[in-house]
């Protein structure tokens, strides 16, 4: 399979989102990425529920939620009915991970584990096979416009090597300061899915630069 790209909403402009969502509806993107911050996992609060229903209502394409909240686990079935298709949770903000994978499955969602970039790969070894997805932050969550954390490549070799190996059907996705330059790298190195927020909202034309990303 190619690659596949997911603009990342919060880089978007509110006062106009449904205007960006049709922009991402149009485009050769192929899921939204929804980034919700809590303000204490994250130094940082962007958005909820409503907002993400709202998104819902206008979206044609997977809703790839990515929870940078602490304790997840209470809000599962609620990100279901707002129209989750893929719950991402943080390791480090899960005690039960295990557990935390097994509700967002039995809620008909795909199932995602996100690592900080200090966190190392190995950590997932006894979680890679029930998994749908591994997010490898390749910035410190909580802001858009950051820069790549250039360890990101080893860590995705490391991914694949384990994903391989377990014979997990994890598909791998980057998050944080991806651009065309780093774009192919990245996915010659084995990932996935590509998350994209200042790169595509803040260029000058959004439709050819995720055309750009979906043929790096
Ligand atoms: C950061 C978020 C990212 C962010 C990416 O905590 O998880 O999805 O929106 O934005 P850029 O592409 O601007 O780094
Ligand atoms: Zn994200």
């Amino acid at each position: 399979m190619s690659h596949l790209i997911a603009p990342s909403m919060l880089a978007a402009d509110f006062a106009n989102l449904q205007r960006d969502i049709e922009m991402v509806n149009k485009s050769e993107a192929d899921w939204f990425h929804i980034d919700v911050m809590d303000g204490v996992f994250v130094p940082n609060i962007s958005f909820g529920i409503p907002v993400m229903k709202a998104i819902k209502k206008h979206a044609k394409k997977v809703m790839d939620v990515h929870l940078m909240i602490v304790d997840p686990d209470r809000y599962i079935s609620d990100f279901k009915k707002a129209g989750a298709d893929i719950l991402t949770v943080h390791y480090e903000a899960c005690t039960h991970l295990h557990r935390t994978v097994q509700a967002i499955k039995a809620e008909g969602m795909q199932a995602g584990v996100s690592l900080n970039p200090h966190t190392p790969i190995a950590v997932l070894e006894d979680i890679i096979v029930h998994l749908d997805l591994v997010l490898i932050m390749s910035v410190n969550p909580g802001f858009g416009g950051q820069s790549f954390i250039e360890n990101t490549y080893k860590k995705v070799i490391q991914l694949k090597d384990l994903i391989e190996k377990s014979g997990s059907k994890a598909v791998i996705e980057i998050d944080g300061g991806v651009n065309d330059e780093n774009c192919p790298k990245l996915v010659a190195a084995g990932a996935d899915v590509l998350v994209a927020g200042s790169f595509v909202f803040k260029s000058k034309d959004p439709l050819a630069t995720i055309s750009k990303l979906k043929k790096s």
